[in-house]
């Protein structure tokens, strides 16, 4: 089929590039020049595992372009959308002007019979709104989640747990919405089935619905998800209070099946693109419908994520003699989580920015985020050399688990360099027990 994808930011360019590998023709559409020229020279704009191999195959197979221009787009038949809804400047409701303009671009070209999927993260009532901004074109309009998690977004695009499509519903006889599809609602319904067809043939559950049903669908599961951090975050601040530890508990807990361990990490919190603005900007929607109450939670929730940054904080200072000032401290990672050199809103680097306030000397080391972060940061100092950090540090400090520190990293290696031996885990994700006995004290985040 042919289709383009609007917005080739972190999920448009995956989406696109994803698109074109399971035999689609595929055109991605992006207002940022340099971002269309790496993209069309096959570099990838962002880290992400993968995505660098199946653009250099859509190149070559001539199956994947990229283009500024829209009217590129003109021969597609299904036009996903992909830009960004980030949260808006001074308050908590999501900014869709990326999504206005990107549906305003399209009504250029828009043909009879033709589809746009929505895949951007939306308040719920704006699928609705821009069905009517297109009315008269002869296009359907249909919400498409998407639920791809950064680092695994090549495979949660290609194989993903779940296929949720928000078509146009039919009214009753008494004018209310039956919550049965269209015909054309149908219709749209069957053609993503036939963009989707691979994972379809796998036996992905594929949920056809109304409109305020799939936009809510994403961002009920990403609230549930970061409910679920909060929530082994909170038992980390009673833990602390009585000397309990978190991760044990967790994984007591976990084996439930009902509860379940993933996304029971306690630590520094979740950070990233998604999760912190999505769960703001659901609580902005839900006062506006005068449903705050309904998700008052979020808001601890937030407030418990935001607390476990300070107690990192707090740590450290304690790991580096009860003062930073003028203390080098190592901090291992800047990503807000590993596989990823994205720094939107990451805890990692919130830690470093405050230690840095605090006076200490911070050196921020990241096997990929590093040019990001530096950009977003200039007042820190960086090293891509792990041991260039770690020389001399009076405390270390891990705030992204990538594999170069829980894995490869050794506690004899780090104290041949460190000047003292003192280690703060922020994501509870090294041996305790191996660092503890190499004479290192650990501190970690709702542990004795
Ligand atoms: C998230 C959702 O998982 C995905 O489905 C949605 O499409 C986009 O938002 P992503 O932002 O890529 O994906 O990251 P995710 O893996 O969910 O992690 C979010 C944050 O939570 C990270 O900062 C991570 O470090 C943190 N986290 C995750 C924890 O602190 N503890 C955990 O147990 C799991």
């Amino acid at each position: 089929m042919r289709l383009s994808v609007v917005g080739c930011g972190y999920l448009g360019a995956v989406h696109a590039a994803a698109m074109a590998s399971i035999g689609h023709e595929v055109i991605g559409i992006d207002v940022d020049e340099r971002k269309i020229e790496q993209l069309s020279s096959g570099v990838a704009p962002f880290f992400e595992p993968d995505l660098q191999e199946l653009l250099a195959d859509g190149l070559a197979a001539g199956r994947l372009t990229f283009s500024t221009d829209i009217a590129d787009a003109a021969a597609a038949t299904v036009h996903f959308i992909g830009v960004g809804t980030p949260q808006q400047k001074g308050g908590y409701a999501a900014d869709l002007t990326y999504v206005d303009a990107a549906v305003d671009s399209l009504r250029t070209i828009l043909k009879p019979g033709d589809l746009i999927a929505g895949k951007s993260t939306v308040p719920v009532g704006t699928a609705a709104r821009l069905a009517t901004r297109i009315e008269g074109s002869g296009a359907t309009l249909v919400w498409n989640p998407e639920f791809l998690r950064e680092g695994w977004a090549v495979k949660d695009t290609i194989e993903p747990d779940r296929l949720v499509v928000g078509v146009p519903v039919s009214d009753g006889i008494d004018g209310t919405a039956t919550g049965e599809a269209t015909a054309g609602g149908q219709r749209a319904a069957d053609i993503l089935r036939e963009v989707y067809a691979p994972a379809v043939a796998t036996g992905t559950p594929f949920i056809v619905t109304d409109y305020a049903t799939a936009e809510l669908v994403k961002v009920a599961a990403n609230a549930f998800l970061a409910t679920k951090i909060s929530f082994i975050n909170a038992m980390a601040e009673i833990s602390e209070a009585v000397g309990a530890d978190v991760t044990q508990l967790a994984d007591a807990i976990g084996h439930d099946v009902r509860i379940g361990r993933r996304f029971l990490g306690a630590g520094i919190g979740f950070g990233g693109g998604c999760l912190p603005k999505d769960i703001r900007a659901f609580s902005a929607r839900a006062e506006e419908l005068g449903k705050g109450d309904a998700v008052g939670f979020l808001r601890e929730v937030d407030a418990i994520n935001l607390r476990r940054r300070e107690r990192a904080v707090e740590l450290a200072v304690e790991a580096s003699g009860g003062n930073a000032f003028g203390k080098k401290i190592a901090v291992l990672g800047a990503a807000f989580k590993p596989h990823s050199d994205d720094i939107r809103d990451s805890p990692a680097l919130d830690v470093a920015v405050r230690l840095h306030g605090l006076g200490a000397q911070v050196v921020v080391t990241d096997p990929a985020a590093i040019d990001n972060a530096r950009r977003a940061h200039p007042q820190l100092a960086y090293t891509d050399d792990l041991d260039d950090a770690l020389r001399a540090a009076d405390a270390v400090i891990v705030v992204t688990e990538w594999d170069e520190y829980r894995r490869v990293l050794t506690p004899q290696h780090a104290g041949s360099l460190v000047g003292a031996k003192a280690v703060v885990d922020g994501r509870n994700c090294l041996d305790a027990a191996a660092w503890r006995a190499e004479g290192w004290r650990y501190f970690g985040m709702g542990r004795p």
